[in-house]
């Protein structure tokens, strides 16, 4: 039974075992939709599902890398829709998992005898524990791409459940984390599968701790208030497969599910600077590369990188007139406000840009994204200093995402960038959650 699952198309297994009910939903949505928030004391970007039988809000932190949701099951887990997935079942298999679980202690939520082992995995508190692959009830908001739309429910999403103390360090209330990573068992992908939605999704991060960004399920428009589809005018960059796993714990063989991009170099106000290009690529054991993240809240750079960065960058800002100040940890290179003007993209700073696959393909940096304001009179290049032989060279963190619009496209394994939409007069937190439905 299960090897002749194998041979089916990989959406239809998987809307199959999704077993989604369109009737349920009187239309099929054309994208869904989760609002995101900063918190304010962890920097981690938060968002929040329904799910279970009777159905709950379920706080999460975003994790763009992680490979499925996963939640908490062993505080206070009641539902009468809990599904732990069979060993050998095809749920097992879609998500690649072998190992047979059992339960020491009596069944609940997260140890049931016969189920297929999945350790979740928090990468904020480098902590995973073993648990369970289930399935249960979530709804969700549908959108058009301009309001929010009427809630759509996927009876058997698949997640893990993990125990409480792999919740180390993620943001108060939070009991889970949402995984946005390229693996079958991902949201992007549940999601693409359930509601036939191209494999594609948006991440747009606010800046602000009060007004929420918004990720998008499926394709555009993605529409920012005062009506401008930010889905348009994008950068397109292949996303590269890391052929070793960059998770806490994994098999052997595993692909990482992280999102990789070739940065081939770095200029500072359009000079390029001078670096390790071996570092820049990812080996066969899967050190090096790019990658982006929403779990670091600012960009962590491979030392020799970082050096280069931060002594060119403080280079140029010297030579426009920008004093440096005594650096503020966990940063390196700090300025006097005072002496920077303002812009619509923020302080006027030297440019940064990661160079793509060719010379003319690069991602800009504005002083919105690359400076941090760490008390009135100081702002610091909110860079930080990965040090030597770090798993991945150059980590992209939220600071430097935050106001950009960026789409995965899994299918054809393509990011779109939008660079700093507060240059087209919008922002990630200008969408327009009010529902068109009462
Ligand atoms: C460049 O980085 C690689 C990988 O860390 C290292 O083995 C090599 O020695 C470095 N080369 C130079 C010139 O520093
Ligand atoms: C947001 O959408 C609602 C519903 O379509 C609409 O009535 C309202 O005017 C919109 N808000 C803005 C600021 O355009």
């Amino acid at each position: 039974m299960a090897s002749s699952l194998t041979f089916l198309p990989f959406s239809f297994l998987l809307l199959s075992l999704i077993s989604l009910s369109h009737a349920q939903n009187s239309v099929r949505p054309r994208a869904l939709l989760l609002p995101v928030t900063k918190d304010a004391t962890t920097l981690q970007y938060l968002t929040h599902i329904k799910q279970r039988t009777p159905l709950v809000p379920v706080k999460l932190t975003v994790d763009l890398g992680g490979n499925s949701l996963w939640v908490d099951c062993d505080s206070n887990y009641v539902s009468s829709s809990y599904r732990s997935a069979r060993c050998g079942s095809a749920q097992c298999s879609l998500a690649r998992i072998s190992g047979c679980g059992e339960c020491f202690a009596a069944p609940k939520p997260g140890c049931n005898k016969n189920t297929c082992s999945l350790s979740p995995y928090n990468p904020i508190g480098h902590i995973s524990t073993s648990g369970e692959l289930t399935q249960d009830v979530i709804t969700m908001q549908s959108t058009d791409g301009t309001n929010s739309g009427p809630l759509v429910t996927l009876p058997g999403f698949l997640f893990a459940c993990g125990s409480p103390t792999i919740l180390e360090r993620l943001a108060s209330g939070v009991t889970g984390m949402a995984g946005l990573g390229r693996d079958r068992i991902g949201m992007p992908s549940q999601f693409a599968a359930a509601f036939s939605f191209q494999r594609k999704f948006a991440l747009c991060l606010s800046s602000s701790t009060i007004s929420s960004g918004a990720i998008f399920f499926g394709d555009g428009p993605y529409v920012m208030l005062p009506n401008i589809d930010v889905s348009k005018n994008l950068i397109y960059t292949p996303l590269l497969i890391n052929p070793v796993s960059t998770a806490g714990t994994y098999s052997q063989g595993e692909k990482s599910v992280e999102y990789f991009i070739g940065v081939k170099s770095i200029k500072i106000n359009e000079k390029r600077l001078s670096l390790n290009t071996t570092l820049l690529s990812i080996n066969n054991k899967g050190v090096g590369g790019t990658k982006i993240s929403t779990v670091r809240p600012y960009t962590v750079l491979e030392t020799s990188i970082y050096n280069a960065v931060t002594q060119a960058f403080t280079k140029e800002a010297v030579s426009m007139g920008i004093k440096r100040v005594e650096s503020v940890a966990p940063f390196g290179a700090c300025f006097s406000s005072n002496s920077i003007v303002s812009t619509r993209v923020g302080p006027s700073v030297p440019l940064m840009d990661l160079v793509l696959q060719r010379e003319s393909v690069y991602w800009r940096i504005f002083g919105v994204n690359s400076m941090v304001k760490v008390s009135d009179g100081v702002s610091c290049l909110g860079f930080v200093d990965g040090g030597l032989n770090p798993e991945t060279s150059i980590v992209i963190g939220g600071y430097q995402l935050e106001n950009n619009l960026l789409q995965f496209d899994i299918a054809t394994s393509r990011l779109g960038f939008s660079s700093s939409l507060l240059f087209q007069r919008t922002s990630c937190a200008n969408f327009n959650f009010t529902s068109t439905v009462s």
